[in-house]
């Protein structure tokens, strides 16, 4: 729980920032689906990079469980070439050395009785125990999703997930693909996994600027009071891609961009932003605040969605000065696909902080740029004392910038210097690495995620409730836009900022998209 902050503790005091200890106990982390594109991309280019920079124990083994039969050995070549390929930073003989010898590989099929068995004896000969006794032992699941009912299956016959293990379990977005699959979901890994032991990974979370926010909200005493719809007018959140879906046809003709984007990454920015405070810090307490955000969110009906939600697909286009193809175009997509690539929508949340305040969500590929954002928009002062008539009032507004760039900006108003009143728009700026430049290490999204796993802290992973509370908001969107007239597609062009109705969506209540 959360500390009342004492009369006497109110003088300022200056605060070291000691690096935090991070105890981890020994484990072995089998990665299901080793040798994918996840794994190659990110995970195994982070194990090595935590390990290098000693945030592991001495005592760790990773073994890759994947269907091609190769040895540790040839696991081993996979991986440094992985490495090579995807990590930051050069790459280095003798840190590979140190990382390498931690690497081990088990060749075999999910669906396959044997595969766990083998599995499950060379766990027995590389884990040792932690000092409490268990052996810990971490299941990432970096597999689609489809394999998820066989692999489930067959774990609560092997004796990973008992017994002197103490297990924890990695499952990748997306999880479901509406709220009945990902409750079917939750319903089957809990037979063999409590919920205590779920880590549920939405690699957003791990961003610094997307902890920030609670950070922000909750750790500075100026904003909380002007966080609610007195002072608010409405806010804003941009998550622009300019890439295309590149090679992931298959997966996002079945997907499409709420599924992708808006059911995961884009709910639990909202969340951040329109939480209560949590009475403290841990996992639990945050994920219920989340959690009551969902349930407050007004219900959509098919008359709202179809007035307030704006869909689109790309069409071709110039992007940094190259001609793009259109989504029909790409490659394994149909040619007369209806799979939509930009959503916008407003929502409201139907609480006391909140009401009436609308939220503008936009989120879609080939876009512009690349850009995730949240905007905070305050109402305009209640009286007009400075400047003439015809100026354009800016309200102040926040910014908070997770990508491309990780910062914060306040946008204010000030005198402009002269003899005469006018005003002036002017920011006052945070930017993560202008601001922490030098020895401050940024940890990259899945660094700190895994680190919280081995460490046992669920709060940057979703909760059972959560999930599914997520898939009620999105859920009705899905069903109506796939029962509904699909618009003309492709309805906008690659670099634009989507279809003209998303602007309209906007416009029709006197405001604008702040990127446009
Ligand atoms: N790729 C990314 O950057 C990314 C980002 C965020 C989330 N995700 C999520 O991460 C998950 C994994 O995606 P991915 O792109 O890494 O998938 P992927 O490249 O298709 O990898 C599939 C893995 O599963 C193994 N496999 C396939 N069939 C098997 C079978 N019957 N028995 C045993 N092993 C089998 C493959 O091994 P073999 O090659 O040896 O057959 C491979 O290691 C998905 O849920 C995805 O949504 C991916």
């Amino acid at each position: 729980m959360s500390e009342n902050i004492s009369d006497t503790a109110r003088t300022s005091q200056s605060c070291e920032i000691v690096p935090e200890r991070i105890d981890i106990e020994p484990f072995t982390m089998v990665i299901f689906g080793g040798t994918g594109d996840l794994s190659k991309r990110k995970l195994l280019p982070t194990l090595y990079h935590l390990c290098i920079d000693q945030n592991l124990p001495d005592d760790f083994s990773i073994i890759g469980f994947a269907s091609s039969e190769r040895s540790d050995e040839e696991y081993r070549e996979l991986v440094k070439k992985a490495v090579e390929e995807f990590s930051e930073g050069d790459f280095k003989a003798d840190c590979w050395d140190r990382f390498s010898k931690h690497l081990f590989y088990v060749s075999g099929g999910f669906e396959d009785p044997e595969s766990y068995k083998r599995l499950s004896q060379r766990l027995e000969e590389l884990t040792i125990s932690s000092s409490k006794g268990k052996k810990e032992v971490i299941i990432y699941m970096a597999v689609p999703p489809h394999f998820l009912p066989a692999i489930f299956q067959q774990l609560p016959f092997c004796n990973i997930c008992k017994e002197t293990y103490n297990a924890r379990l990695i499952v990748e977005k997306p999880f479901g693909r509406d709220r009945a699959s990902a409750s079917e979901l939750n319903t089957l890994i809990g037979k063999t996994f409590s919920e205590k032991s779920i880590y549920r990974i939405d690699h957003y979370l791990g961003k610094e600027t997307v902890q920030n926010i609670l950070f922000f909200r909750f750790a500075n005493s100026i904003f909380e009071p002007l966080w609610n719809r007195r002072y608010i007018d409405h806010v804003q959140i941009t998550v622009a891609e300019s890439l295309g879906i590149e090679n992931r046809a298959r997966f996002y003709e079945k997907s499409g961009v709420v599924r992708d984007i808006v059911q995961n990454h884009m709910m639990q920015l909202f969340a951040l932003v329109a939480m209560e405070p949590p009475i403290g810090f841990e996992a639990d307490y945050i994920r219920n605040e989340k959690v009551k955000v969902y349930k407050t969110m007004r219900s959509m009906s098919e008359e709202y969605i179809d007035q307030f939600t704006v869909r689109g697909q790309y069409g071709t286009g110039i992007l940094n000065g190259s001609e793009v193809l259109s989504y029909r175009d790409e490659k394994d997509t149909a040619p007369d696909s209806n799979t939509p690539t930009f959503f916008a929508g407003k929502f409201f949340i139907d609480n006391w902080r909140w009401a009436g305040v609308p939220f503008y969500l936009r989120t879609g590929k080939r876009l512009k740029k690349r850009v995730t954002e949240i905007s905070i928009h305050f109402k305009q002062p209640p009286l007009r004392l400075f400047g003439s008539t015809c100026d354009i009032r800016e309200p102040n507004l926040l910014v908070l910038g997770v990508q491309p760039h990780e910062e914060i900006s306040l946008h204010i108003g000030v005198k402009h210097p002269g003899i005469g009143n006018q005003l002036y728009p002017v920011n006052m700026d945070f930017n993560y690495e202008r601001d922490f430049k030098g020895d401050v290490h940024f940890p990259l999204s899945y660094e700190r995620l895994l680190i919280d796993c081995m460490k046992g802290d669920q709060t940057l992973f979703a909760r059972q409730d959560g999930i599914e509370a997520m898939w009620s908001v999105v859920d009705p969107i899905i069903k109506r836009w796939e029962n509904s007239k699909v618009p003309e597609f492709p309805n906008y062009t690659s670099g634009s900022w989507g279809p003209e109705k998303a602007n309209e969506l906007i416009q029709n209540d006197g405001r604008n998209w702040r990127i446009s």
